[in-house]
């Protein structure tokens, strides 16, 4: 899949921009602060309805405005234009000038994957964090996780203020608590597997892009869960046993909201043992393997986004992650450093040179 033509009017520091995409690889330019950034996010809000950086969706809009609007032309088998209106009330998205109603009829249509600075946090930070990212990673792939996800986090409201209630109450036991665990064991189940799954497919390709990137040592992704290798019965056993420890503290202390993801590296924890390089190199050995899944299940490829991944990474791993880059995949870089790229011979692109939100100069390369 790929952005042939994105139109942008009052998107953060772009007034009214129309641009034309290269099918292969872009290469966006400029200085510090210029909105080199704003507009991968542009791509990425348009195809998901939300940013990436962790903002709320007034500030998307050019400041001193009420409205801007996002606009895709999209190529895969088909042509498909996009659209989201973001309003300081909400937004308003459609698909080939019909009003789509839902949004989660909308979003997940156009697959990207995004390297940004902030990933490094996915080794980095507490287990909420990785948790949230390989969630969207997975609700990518599949609509019905985002649904399981979605009931068990309302099922898991409910029980902890049910749990509240019974302490107040000093009740221990209670039909309708059973109901609560009975389905939130059964979504988080789903959960589990969908989870396990996905890591396993991750597993099947990491270790190999690690080693492209930054040579042999072994690095997989350990998937740890309190319903791992446990049937039904045994999971229920659990919460058995957790209940007065969920009662005292009003909350449900085992599941899938606990979940966590260990990157390991040579067997020891990359978030305790890794240098930056290497938590880096993971992350991006992630993506790429995010890539080969995405195109195993779904039969397509995604667009790829690599925000600001360069600047301080040494040559060789430049040029070897620059190897990694397909034809097939529609890739992103955004840069301060235009040079760093001159060793591209064995890539078509296209070089955009952005000031102050706005295209001041395009370029095509042809592969040599
Ligand atoms: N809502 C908005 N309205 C107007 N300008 C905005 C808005 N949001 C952000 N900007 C401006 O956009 C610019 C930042 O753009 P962006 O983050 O894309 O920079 P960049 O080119 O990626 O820079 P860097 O190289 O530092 O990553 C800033 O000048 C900021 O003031
Ligand atoms: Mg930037």
């Amino acid at each position: 899949m790929r952005i042939d033509v994105l139109k942008l009017y009052n998107f953060r520091n772009y007034r009214q921009l129309t641009i034309s995409f290269h099918p292969q690889l872009n290469i966006i330019y400029g200085k510090n602060g210029s909105g080199k950034t704003n507009l991968v996010e542009a791509i990425y809000v348009l195809a998901l309805s939300r940013s990436f950086r962790l903002v709320g969706d007034k500030t998307l809009i050019m400041d001193d405005f009420s409205k801007c609007i996002i606009e895709g032309k999209i190529v895969d088998n088909y042509v498909n234009y996009y659209q989201i209106i973001l309003t300081k009330d909400g937004k308003k998205v459609s698909i080939d000038h019909n009003k789509v109603a839902k949004l989660s009829d909308y979003i997940s249509k156009i697959p990207i994957i995004l390297f940004h600075p902030d990933d490094l946090r996915f080794i980095k930070d507490t287990p909420s964090t990785r948790r949230k990212t390989i969630n969207i990673s997975i609700s990518e792939l599949d609509i019905n996780y985002l649904k399981y996800l979605n009931n068990y986090n309302k099922l898991l409201k409910q029980r902890n203020a049910y749990l509240k209630q019974m302490f107040i109450n000093g009740n221990s036991e209670s039909d309708y608590l059973d109901i609560l665990t009975d389905k939130l064991i059964k979504y988080g189940i789903l959960i589990n597997e969908k989870r396990a799954e996905f890591v396993n497919l991750i597993n099947s390709f990491i270790d190999d892009f690690y080693t492209k990137i930054s040579g042999i040592e072994k690095l997989e992704i350990n998937y740890i869960s309190s319903f791992n290798g446990l049937n039904k019965d045994q999971i229920v056993d659990l919460y058995k046993k957790s209940l007065a420890k969920d009662l005292n503290f009003g909350k449900t202390n085992i599941g899938v909201h606990m979940d966590d993801l260990k990157f390991l590296l040579q067997n020891k924890d990359l978030r305790d043992y890794g240098s930056e390089g290497q938590q880096k190199n993971a992350i991006i050995a992630y993506k790429f393997s995010e890539i080969e899944i995405f195109k195993k299940l779904k039969g397509c490829y995604p667009i790829l986004i690599l925000d600001d991944l360069f600047s301080e990474l040494d040559s060789d791993k430049i040029k070897n992650i620059l190897f990694l880059l397909k034809k097939d995949v529609q890739t992103f870089i955004t840069t301060t450093e235009v040079d760093k790229f001159k060793l591209l011979d064995k890539l078509a692109y296209k070089q955009i040179r952005i000031q102050d939100g706005e295209v001041v100069e395009e370029s095509e390369y042809e592969r040599r």
